[in-house]
């Protein structure tokens, strides 16, 4: 969904302090066979947090020969029970392969229909855009995802953080209103969240 390259390629210049909507390109004269290859997705993250999950990210910011060509890929590590919690992607479509383990996937439509499947080693799934979705490990060992993105910075939406653990807080009122819950609710999730 990203705009269409005007050029064979615009590695990313990241050190640069100009930007507009992307990065400056870095001179053709020093781009080298090292920017279009990437190596940061073949280590598992680092899932001791209270999701059990860890996603590490293949887009612009961390390999910038994706810069302008509309696409970059994430590396979802999850342990058994672990969740990619539920978010959205404001700038893309989500594709994603399960390589190993039994995972719990799952979208919810504009409509509020909920859409889901467990998948194994080698099954895809795709999540429409902006739409907000989920990963569960439900099997007994690790689960390794890898997902794939129209966008080269596809943005995370991650709803728990964003309600519950935004700067400044989103004030109590309007998350007991939301939720209809009382406001002991709203601070013990607030408090998981840093607060
Ligand atoms: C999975 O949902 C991801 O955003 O990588
Ligand atoms: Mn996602």
């Amino acid at each position: 969904a990203d705009p269409d390259p005007l050029q064979d390629f615009c590695v990313a210049d990241l050190k640069s302090s100009t930007s507009a909507n992307g990065f400056p390109c870095k001179l053709s004269s020093e781009v080298t066979s090292d920017d279009f290859f990437f190596d940061g997705l073949v280590k598992e993250g680092n899932t001791s947090n209270a999701f059990g999950w860890s996603v590490t990210p293949g887009n612009v910011l961390t390999f910038p020969g994706v810069h302008t060509l509309g696409i970059s890929m994430n590396r979802v590590d999850l342990v058994p029970g672990g969740l990619n919690p539920p978010h959205l992607h404001p700038r893309s479509t989500e594709s994603g392969i399960v390589i190993e383990g039994k995972v719990l996937v799952g979208f919810v439509s504009t409509a509020n229909v909920f859409y889901s499947r467990v998948l194994r080693g080698g099954e895809m799934f795709v999540v429409p855009k902006g739409l907000v979705h989920f990963q569960m490990n439900v099997g007994k060992g690790k689960a390794l995802i890898f997902t794939a993105f129209n966008s080269e910075l596809p943005g995370s939406v991650v709803l728990p953080l964003n309600l519950f653990g935004s700067k400044p807080s989103v004030p109590n009122d309007v998350l007991t209103k939301a939720f209809q819950v009382d406001e002991d609710v709203v601070n013990g999730i607030k408090s998981k969240f840093g607060f």
